[in-house]
């Protein structure tokens, strides 16, 4: 990502209101002189004049964090999170620069028109200044404690996070997040998963949640759509728990609220031995029988085989740290009646690991929850029947626009 010129400004007192303290217009304000501050300094304020286009904002959402006042010096950097071939986008913060203290964070999408106000491609030298392209399948990295989370986030809109279950990574949704073209899709590999480098032990479900509110944070989001499947269910129901505010709505998918049992939690330390002693292909063969619908096995081969290299990115760290956060998660039974945000239930009708019984009940004890079997689908239902998951979904998340 691309960081611009950061510049230093100063609170006037004509941009502070009543109450003595920075006011919110002026916020936005602040960040546009900001914008053109960097490029006086950079590479020269008539940078769009000069190529004949004219940058458009077309959505800015700005998050109001601590009161400035007048005489306070505020840093302001700018990151380009995403650019695109007319478009970009910038993440921008104003820091206090005497006790470091976060005022406003903005998350500004800017497009590049012609003199006839239709959307033209960035000329070269814009694209010298904001960075290469973002490649349309590429992750960004967002650093959580102990290292870096790969994630991937496509589009705008109503934002909409997707985590996957285990032994997984983020592809075991890529159908959903490539059918979802009308929302901002996030995915994240979870840590020890996928692209995500990450270092130490210490794997709990709390962790997983926390890591996902610092990839929201870095991503200047602030509240989604929280979709789960499985293992992300668990993580899921501890967001509802400790970041409620942060989650709008919920899919529950092929996931279950009921803590281990005894004889579960055995074969939590079973499964990690046999990952400590023969590597992730040996849990993913073991796994692989109650994973999929028996007509998935025989007549979708494809499906199994993106099965076995979603594990085979996961670490045997991340491995063994997944089958002790599961192993150790606390029951969410309690946790269903009290859920107040729009809520789908999805199962795939032949899941042997959160049966659809589970499904039903779980959809029944959530006030106001909806309940979507996906027919001929095991435990993987997003990617054994791609097209009748992202329908129940794409339903679900239409009515909430
Ligand atoms: C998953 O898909 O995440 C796992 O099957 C969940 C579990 O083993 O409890």
């Amino acid at each position: 990502m691309t960081t611009l010129a950061s510049v230093e400004l100063t609170v006037y007192p004509y941009e502070c209101d009543a109450f003595g303290h920075l006011n919110h217009a002026a916020v936005l304000a602040l960040f546009e002189r900001a914008r053109w501050e960097s490029l006086a300094r950079g590479p020269g304020m008539d940078l769009f004049h000069r190529n004949g286009v004219v940058p458009v904002v077309r959505k800015a959402t700005v998050e109001y964090r601590a009161a400035a006042f007048p005489g306070d010096v505020l840093r302001v950097e700018m990151v380009i999170t995403h650019r695109g071939t007319t478009s970009w986008t910038g993440r921008q913060a104003a820091q206090r620069v005497a006790d470091g203290v976060v005022i406003a964070t903005a998350e500004i999408v800017f497009v590049c028109v012609d003199r006839a106000g239709h959307p033209a491609p960035l000329p070269e030298e814009l694209t010298r200044v904001l960075g290469p392209r973002t490649p349309a399948h590429q992750a960004q990295r967002v650093g959580v404690e102990g290292g870096e989370l790969a994630v991937e986030v496509r589009g705008e809109g109503m934002p909409v996070l997707f985590l996957h279950g285990f032994p997984f990574d983020r592809t075991v949704w890529r159908h959903q997040v490539a059918a979802l073209a009308r929302w901002k899709r996030i995915a994240p590999d979870l840590r020890g998963v996928g692209e995500s480098r990450t270092t130490g032990g210490g794997y709990s479900i709390a962790r997983y949640a926390d890591d996902v509110i610092a990839v929201l944070d870095a991503l200047g989001v602030r509240q989604v759509a929280a979709c789960g499947l499985s293992m992300g269910g668990y993580i899921v129901f501890d967001l509802l728990r400790r970041y409620a505010d942060r989650v709008s709505a919920v899919v529950l998918c092929d996931t279950r609220p009921q803590a281990d049992s005894e004889d579960a939690r055995r074969a939590r330390d079973e499964l990690a031995a046999l990952a400590r002693a023969e590597g992730p292909d040996a849990v993913a063969e073991h796994l692989l029988p109650r994973l999929v619908a028996p007509a998935t096995l025989a007549e979708q081969p494809e499906v199994v085989t993106q099965y076995r290299e979603m594990a085979r990115r996961v670490s045997v760290d991340g491995m063994v740290g997944a089958l002790q956060a599961m192993r150790d998660r606390r029951d969410a039974t309690g946790l269903l009646a009290t859920i107040r945000v729009p809520t789908l239930v999805v199962v795939g009708s032949e899941d042997q690991i959160a049966a659809p019984d589970v499904a039903r009940e779980m959809a029944a004890a959530i006030p106001g929850a909806r309940l979507a079997v996906i027919p001929a689908a095991g435990h993987l239902a997003p990617l054994e029947q791609p097209l009748a998951t992202s329908r129940a979904l794409a339903d679900f998340l239409e009515e909430l626009r």
